[in-house]
């Protein structure tokens, strides 16, 4: 690398400190809060990205007390505390509060003066999203979400899902944008916040390399997998009102997808990148159902807090098309589920063959096309597989696979959550969901999910835990003369 090179990519890449702010976390006591919020905020707070200065408050229906709530807290960072664990409590306090009480939300509002007035609120939102109104219109009954020059930016994050159907989602929208603007509203979907779905982005627009060959005339088809080991944990209760398609592919998948197919952005900003990735969303074709498979593990139905007869998908995989100049025609097929063997996700662009084989004796059919792999988890990477002759004195040939890990590039990489606390705290909206790119998404599921929930008859496809999922997968695949380019199930 030159030298020039190399002092503007120190200066690019020096990790930007936020300002002190304020953050106030409502659904402190419930499971995101402690897995993800607080230890992210710790992991950010040990790097020297929160200010200080910056003070955190919990808010929940439970009774806590400060100290209990830290107490609270500390079950959730591995034993013994990190070094400057205390420090992290110490900024960290706690307020009872009854989601839907005026009286509740003045005190809030002179906690957060007493906190020094003039700096950013961030309010997170770990709550289902019914409460999402009810917070937002008493925050604003308090004041708490004017901005004034001398009071700072308010922003308020919303974790997903972010409505549950197109007029849900619309109505959630039309709810808040009476208090906010869209520049105040955070939509999380923390794929995003994923080193290797952010590397995505870097991988097509950072090098030249791609670009020629990034289109239909060289690519055949891509996939997508979202393949997990856990079932629904201790989220029937949401889950099974969700299904599959609501959980993973009206958000994640639809993200790494936009990612992976979007046009470049004029540039890397906010507004710059959403609309590329609403042009594609809406330039995608309408779901044939006949393209869509939806299955369920064995034995979800027994799980606690399944209804009995539950038809909720725990699996789900579809082909669609996108229908622009560089895609048309290329098959993307997605899938995820849960329950299967392995837990992967990665994204596989499969170039076309060869148009004819050079190779005595070797048709051109038998060359197997070469594949790029985005492995997003848990391995984190890049790998080409490719044709080569294996050693020996005959012309055999195989598949070769390049593996790149990222991690060998250095760096420590922050969980997803704490890399969008970062950015909410930055006031950086890149990697947050527009309200057009949840409406448009929402568009395009719809249909599928009204298609299915009407469908009560045909029975639902089921597939043994820990497997590779139902065999309709394959077989939408194997329809195109196609198949998946990984096995799901458990190895042998
Ligand atoms: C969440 C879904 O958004 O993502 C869960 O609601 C899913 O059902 C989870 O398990 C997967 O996230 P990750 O980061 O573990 O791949």
């Amino acid at each position: 690398m030159g030298q020039r090179s190399f002092e503007w990519q120190e200066r690019f890449c020096r990790e930007q400190r936020p300002e002190p702010c304020r953050i106030v976390i409502f659904g402190a006591s419930g499971d995101l809060a402690k897995r993800k919020l607080f230890p992210s905020l710790a992991a950010l707070d040990a790097r020297g990205l929160l200010a200080p200065t910056s003070r955190i408050t919990g808010c929940a229906r439970h009774p806590y007390t400060t100290d209990s709530f830290r107490r609270h807290l500390a079950d959730c960072f591995p034993a013994p505390l990190p070094a400057d664990g205390d420090i992290f409590f110490r900024r960290t306090g706690y307020m009872p509060l009854g989601y839907d009480c005026p009286d509740d939300y003045r005190q809030l509002a002179g906690e957060l003066q007493r906190q020094g007035d003039g700096t950013p609120v961030i309010f997170y939102l770990a709550l289902p999203s019914h409460l999402y109104p009810v917070v937002v219109n008493r925050l604003a009954a308090a004041g708490l979400l004017t901005e004034t020059p001398s009071g700072g930016p308010r922003r308020v994050v919303f974790e997903k899902p972010f409505g549950h159907d197109p007029a849900s989602a619309a109505a959630l929208d039309a709810a808040l944008r009476q208090h906010l603007g869209e520049h105040q509203i955070y939509r999380i979907d923390h794929y995003l916040g994923k080193e290797t779905v952010q590397n995505i982005f870097l991988l097509r627009f950072a090098n030249r390399i791609f670009e020629p060959i990034w289109n239909a005339s060289q690519v055949d088809s891509i996939q997508i997998t979202v393949a997990e080991q856990l079932g629904v944990e201790q989220r029937a209760g949401y889950f099974d009102q969700a299904g599959l398609l609501r959980d993973m592919f009206q958000n994640h998948m639809l993200e790494m997808l936009s990612l992976v197919t979007m046009e470049c952005p004029y540039t890397f900003s906010a507004d710059a990148v959403r609309d590329e990735k609403i042009k594609l969303i809406r330039s995608i074709r309408p779901i044939a159902f006949t393209d869509t498979v939806r299955a369920q593990y064995d034995g979800y139905t027994s799980e606690p807090g399944v209804a009995p007869d539950s038809r909720t998908e725990t699996y789900a995989a579809l082909k669609l098309y996108i229908d622009n100049w560089r895609w048309q025609g290329v098959p993307v097929y997605l899938r995820a589920g849960k329950k299967l063997g392995i837990r992967r996700t990665e994204l596989d662009i499969i170039f076309k063959p060869v148009p004819h084989s050079v190779f005595p004796g070797i048709p051109q059919t038998a060359l197997q096309p070469d594949i790029l792999h985005l492995h997003v988890q848990p391995e984190e990477g890049i790998g080409l597989t490719l044709q080569a002759k294996k050693a020996g004195p005959k012309l055999c040939m195989g598949a070769l696979t390049l593996n790149y890990d990222y991690r060998e590039s250095g760096g420590e990489s922050l969980d997803a959550y704490a890399r969008l606390l970062l950015d909410c705290q930055l006031g950086d909206q890149t990697l947050f969901i527009r309200s057009d790119v949840i409406a448009a998404a929402w568009q395009l599921y719809q249909p599928l999910l009204d298609h299915w929930a009407a469908d009560t008859a045909t029975p639902i496809p089921r597939y043994p835990q820990r497997s590779d999922g139902p065999p309709e997968a394959h077989q939408l695949l194997a329809r195109d003369d196609r198949e998946w380019t990984d096995d799901l199930a458990v190895p042998l």
